[in-house]
C-alpha cells in the first residue's frame, strides 16, 4: 500500500493506494470525490479528464498519481466558482459553449492553460490547442468563440 500527498487546488491530500500506478484521475474522482473531471476514453485520446499540473494541460488519466507528488494539481472544482467564475468559465456560459458538458471541464482547463502562456492567441491557435479535446455533440464552434471571448476580455 502506497502513501501519495498530493497537492491539489491548493491543500496537500494524503492517499493510499496499492496501485504503484494508479492514474491521477482515479484519485481525484473516486478518494477525493472530485467529479468534474471526466473520464471519457481512458486511452489520453478525448480530453475529457483534462486538469492542470503547475499550469500545464495534462490528461489524468493517463498521468500516473505518483508523478504529480510536489507539483500542483488544479481540477475545474479549484479553477473558480458560482460566486468568482475563472474568466474562461465565464466566457463559456456566455457563449453557451456547452450541450451535455462532459467534454466542458477538459475543454476550460486546455483552455486556461493555452491562455496562461499565450493571452492573444489567434482562432488557429485556439483551434490547435483544443484539437485533442473532442466533444461528441458538435461544441467546438461555440468554445472556440468562449475561448477568443476570454482572450479579449483579458481572461488570463
Ligand atoms: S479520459 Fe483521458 S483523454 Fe480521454
Ligand atoms: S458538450 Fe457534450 S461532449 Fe461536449
Amino acid at each position: 500500500m502506497a502513501k501519495l500527498a498530493l497537492r491539489v487546488n491548493g491543500a496537500v491530500r494524503e492517499i493510499e493506494s496499492d496501485d504503484p500506478d494508479v492514474p491521477l484521475l482515479y484519485l481525484l474522482r473516486n478518494d477525493l470525490g472530485l467529479s468534474g473531471t471526466k473520464f471519457g476514453c481512458g486511452l489520453a485520446q478525448c480530453g475529457a479528464c483534462t486538469v492542470l499540473v503547475d499550469g500545464r494541460a495534462v490528461r489524468s488519466c493517463n498521468a500516473p498519481a505518483r508523478a504529480v507528488v510536489g507539483q500542483d494539481v488544479v481540477t475545474i472544482e479549484g479553477l473558480g466558482s458560482d460566486d468568482r467564475p475563472d474568466p474562461v468559465q465565464s466566457a463559456f456560459i456566455a457563449e453557451q459553449a456547452a450541450q451535455c458538458g462532459y467534454c466542458t471541464a477538459g475543454m476550460v482547463m486546455t483552455a486556461r492553460a493555452l491562455l496562461a502562456h499565450t493571452p492573444r492567441p489567434s482562432e488557429q491557435q485556439v483551434r490547435e490547442a483544443l484539437a485533442g479535446n473532442l466533444c461528441r455533440c458538435g461544441s467546438h464552434a461555440r468554445v472556440i468563440r468562449a475561448v477568443l471571448r476570454a482572450a479579449a476580455q483579458g481572461g488570463r
